[in-house]
């Protein structure tokens, strides 16, 4: 039991708690982190979710982009944040090139389970043939769609994705065809709210927004985004917490109320 819960227990959550989330209409936090400190903090907040994203090659590791972080490095990352939290689900990132292939997708997701200690792993775009290979194999999976920061090079920038019909209408097609392949999870990034709406009521999945407007049906941010520690300019869909916050506890406490209540994103965070 923490200050902010009255339910005294440390039962780890499953995939299974957060369709649960869904299907009552409770709005999902995720948080990223790296360690075991922010990862014990943003547990004893009661964050839902801890994602070990591969933005740690940003955040962490000073990089310009995601791509040159290695499996290596996600799986210590992950053993340091599933070992310092109780409560909350903890996914983490396949890096860049180590999903080439369904079996160097399931080698790599092994790795972050079974050293990493992750619940599930995420995954860049609709790579069909991965997810499905995965699930096969007992492995969670957790797709990203939208912006795509391991292909950042394709893509030419940090931009908003889906905006023209044909973009629009392939998101969508790609994610039901990521929940057919067995996807327990979904994460928009930077896309119109519109289409992260319709995505969000037509899948049964939860989707987790980042960039995508309130409708989804949870939220992630870069934590070092949201504690305005980041050594880069925070992005337009991000907020800074600690404006109004004593301390990075208060800040992470009232991002969890914010989702919790519908009251971020707000329009100035969405697209
Ligand atoms: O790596 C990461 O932190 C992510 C989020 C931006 C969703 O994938």
């Amino acid at each position: 039991m923490n200050q902010y819960s009255s339910v005294a227990t440390v039962k780890t959550l499953s995939i299974t708690d957060l369709a649960a989330m869904k299907q009552r209409g409770e709005k999902i936090s995720c948080l990223t982190a790296y360690d075991a400190a922010f990862s014990a903090l943003i547990d004893k907040v009661g964050i839902d979710m801890i994602l070990v994203g591969d933005s740690l090659g940003m955040v962490i590791q000073g990089h310009s982009t995601t791509l040159p972080v290695t499996v290596r490095d996600m799986t210590y990352h992950a053993r340091c944040v599933s070992s310092a939290r109780q409560r909350a689900f903890v996914i983490a990132d396949l890096p860049f090139m180590s999903y080439s292939s369904p079996i160097m997708a399931a080698q790599n997701a092994a790795k972050l389970m079974q050293v990493g200690g992750a619940q599930m792993v995420k995954l860049e775009g609709p790579r069909i043939d991965c997810v499905s290979f995965l699930v096969d194999q007992g492995i969670p999976v957790c797709g990203h769609l939208g912006l795509l920061p391991q292909s950042i090079n394709q893509l030419g920038g940090y931009k908003v994705q889906g905006k023209e019909r044909a973009a629009a209408e392939k998101i969508l097609a790609d994610a039901h065809q990521l929940q057919q392949a067995g996807a327990g999870l979904l994460v928009l990034e930077c896309v119109p709210s519109v289409l992260a709406q319709a995505i969000s009521s037509q899948l049964s999945i939860p989707v987790i927004g980042i960039g995508a407007g309130v409708d989804c049906d949870g939220q992630v941010l870069v934590l070092y985004d949201m504690l305005n520690i980041g050594t880069v300019k925070r992005p337009r869909f991000s907020k800074n917490f600690m404006a109004d916050a004593a301390n990075i506890e208060e800040a992470i406490h009232a991002y969890h109320q914010a989702v919790k209540q519908s009251r971020f994103p707000a329009a100035e965070h969405s697209f």
